[in-house]
Formats: C-alpha cells, structure tokens, sequence
C-alpha cells in the first residue's frame, strides 16, 4: 500500500517535470521565432536545439536548461570597397620615389624634364614620352612600366647605373601600381 502510494507521488512528479520543460523549451524557441536578431540583415543567431527534454526522473538533468540571453549578432563585414585614400603620393609614394628615381628626376633640371617628387609634377609627365602617369591605368603608365623594365632601352634607373641606383623591390612596384590604379591621389 505504502510503496503504491509511493509510485503514484512519482508519476505526478514525473509528469510535472515534463510539463515545466515543456514550457520552458517553448520559452526558448518562442523568442527566438517571434523576436529574431536585432538586426533584419544580419543572419539570425544560431540557435542550439533546446535540450532534449529531460527525463523526468533524472532532476539533476535540469541544470542544463537555461534560457538563453539574446546573441547580438556579429556586425555585418563591410564590403571591400577599394579605398582611394589608402595610398596617397605625400605619404606613401613620394619617399619611394625621391629615394630610387630622385637623384636624376628632381626639381632641379630634371632628366627626361621629369620631376617625381611632387604630385603634380609626376602627373605633368616628361618632356619626351609625355604623361607618365595614367591616373587608374598602372599598366599604361611609364613610371611603371620603365620602373619595372618592360620597356627596352628605358630601364629606369638606366641599367648601367644600377651599382648606385638601385631598382624599385617588388614591393615598392606593387605599392606604386595600385596608387596608380586607386587614382594617383
Ligand atoms: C641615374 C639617373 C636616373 C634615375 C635614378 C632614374 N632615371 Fe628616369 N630617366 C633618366 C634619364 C637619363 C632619362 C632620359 C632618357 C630616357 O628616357 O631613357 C630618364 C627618363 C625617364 C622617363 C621618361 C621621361 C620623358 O618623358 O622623357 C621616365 C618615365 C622615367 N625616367 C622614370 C623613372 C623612374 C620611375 C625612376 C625611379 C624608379 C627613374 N626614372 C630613375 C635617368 C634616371
């Protein structure tokens, strides 16, 4: 009679710790479907599946149920925008250029009448090719194109004074391309 009693008072528990988990599991995926992220773009958080409802028998089970805060979500990654702003002469151009072409292509009676050391003397151009930088064209431009010797007989420095003129690094070029590519600002 008494061990009968016994497992009546069990069920009921049973079935009432399988109802609060019930409510607490709607809890959890009610906020998520009726509230969502903060942010309508942004992907909605990944939500673990609540835990399985615990057996009812097993009460220390239901320390892993716990409500979840709200996740903010990660902030969108700005796309890739190139960024004119991110070479610039005065900054990153002009001491590259004063170093390796300067000695011969200063202010001062200039080889070829090309200055490179202010901006607006590069963008002038020389007396006999003419512009030699093409704004957004790095594959037109002859600063490039003489700097990195693709054209015969205008290697710049002149190959013959490379002992003391020493070419652009691969680096240099590539960082002088794509300020010329991004605007030549
Ligand atoms: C040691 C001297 C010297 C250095 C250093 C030098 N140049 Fe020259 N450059 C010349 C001479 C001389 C000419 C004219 C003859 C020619 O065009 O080949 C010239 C001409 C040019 C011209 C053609 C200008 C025109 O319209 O006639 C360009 C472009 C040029 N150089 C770019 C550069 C660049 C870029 C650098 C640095 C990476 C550089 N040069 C370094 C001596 C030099």
């Amino acid at each position: 009679m008494h061990s009968q009693n016994f497992g009546r008072t069990g069920k009921k528990v049973a079935v009432i710790l399988v109802l609060v988990l019930l409510v607490i599991s709607a809890g959890i995926y009610g906020r998520y479907y009726f509230l969502g992220g903060d942010t309508p773009a942004a992907p909605a958080p990944a939500v673990k599946p609540a835990p399985k409802p615990a057996k009812a028998t097993d009460p220390v089970q239901l320390t892993f149920v716990s409500v979840p805060r709200a996740v903010a979500p990660a902030a969108p990654t700005p796309p890739a925008a190139p960024d004119p702003n991110l070479v610039s002469f005065e900054k990153d151009i002009k001491p590259l250029l004063s170093a390796a072409c300067g000695s011969c292509h200063g202010a001062n009676r200039p080889s070829g009448s090309l200055t490179l050391t202010s901006l607006d003397a590069a963008l002038k151009g020389g007396k006999n090719a003419g512009k030699a930088v093409i704004a957004g064209h790095s594959d037109q431009s002859l600063i490039v194109l003489y700097a990195s010797d693709a054209v015969a007989g205008h290697e710049m420095p002149p190959l013959r004074q490379r002992a003391t003129h020493p070419a652009l690094t691969a680096d240099q070029l590539a960082l002088i391309r794509n300020w010329v590519d991004l605007g030549a600002q």
